[in-house]
């Protein structure tokens, strides 16, 4: 059902990788918010996904670009603009990868060339999409910045690795771009924290299901889908929440206030 709460905007959604991707999700709910937007992933990525397919869904264009390049994103503003036909209302950031998790280095034996490329991919990507657009002055007055964090950058959890780090990172840049993004431009910037929701980048978590079950079991509403992600999403980029910036929004059905719930005390009975 669209409200067209989107109509009239124009932005870029990276990150949809197959259609489990929050970011997959999103798409076709702007799209039907009556939104028109760019499609990107890394270069890598477009033989892997099917983003060609839901660029013909959407109706518009895949541009490739490595979201740790500024040139890259530089080429990807440019073109958008132009294809847009006006500069930007909202740039979604759902872009994670790790090759110590990848690859199975634990927290205690990190490789820190990959470690740089953990922070560079996931959180500092997030800066950089913030300062091109920002020197481009591509972003238009009250529009919306969202990346996607995991309450692991507030809490341990040991299997998440050097991805914590790079959440936290994120969350603390997300806070530090919103601050000038508020002043200069009435543009918000935030976080939505997920649920552990079953993705490529999800999954390739060790243990994701028995996290993903405890999780379930500790929220109250339930683990949060990607299909609800999205929906959350579209509400931060429409014009509902034009004061909301610099936060971390929990999107978790209310696992990170439960201190225990009762499927877990009775678990440990
Ligand atoms: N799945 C979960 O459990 C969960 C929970 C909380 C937060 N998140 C976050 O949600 C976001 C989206 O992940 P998802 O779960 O939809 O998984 P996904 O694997 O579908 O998406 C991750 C995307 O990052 C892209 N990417 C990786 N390196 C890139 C680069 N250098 N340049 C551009 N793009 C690059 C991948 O191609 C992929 O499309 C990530 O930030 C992830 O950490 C996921």
């Amino acid at each position: 059902m669209s409200n067209n709460l989107l109509a009239g905007k124009k932005g870029i959604i990276t990150g949809a990788l197959d259609e489990n991707s929050i970011a997959w999700k999103t798409a076709i709910k702007a799209k039907e918010q009556g939104a028109q937007f760019i499609l990107t992933n890394a270069p890598v990525a477009m033989r892997m996904g099917g983003i060609q397919e839901l660029a013909k869904e959407c109706n518009t264009e895949v541009i490739p670009a490595d979201a740790t390049s500024v040139e890259d994103i530089t080429n990807l503003y440019t073109q958008s603009k132009e294809i847009l036909g006006g500069n930007f209302d909202f740039i979604l950031h759902s872009i994670g990868m790790s090759p110590n998790v990848r690859k199975g280095k634990p927290y205690h034996d990190l490789n820190y060339d990959w470690l740089q490329k953990t922070y560079d991919i996931s959180a500092v990507s997030f800066h950089k999409m913030m300062q091109v657009a920002d020197k481009m002055e591509l972003m238009n007055e009250w529009g919306s910045i969202v990346g996607l964090s995991y309450i692991a950058a507030q809490r341990t959890y040991p299997f998440y690795n050097d991805m914590a780090d790079a959440k936290a990172l994120l969350e603390s840049i997300a806070r530090s771009y919103g601050y000038r993004f508020g002043k200069t431009k009435n543009v918000r910037v935030n976080t939505i924290s997920q649920s552990p929701t079953p993705t490529t980048a999800g999954s390739g978590i060790s243990g994701f299901d028995s996290f993903f079950n405890f999780a379930e079991k500790m929220s109250p509403l339930g683990n949060a889908t990607a299909e609800e992600c999205a929906n959350y999403i579209i509400m931060m980029f429409s014009d509902f929440t034009r004061m909301v910036t610099m936060q971390n929004l929990f999107h978790d059905g209310g696992y990170s206030f439960t201190g225990i719930s009762e499927e877990m005390i009775d678990q440990m009975k």
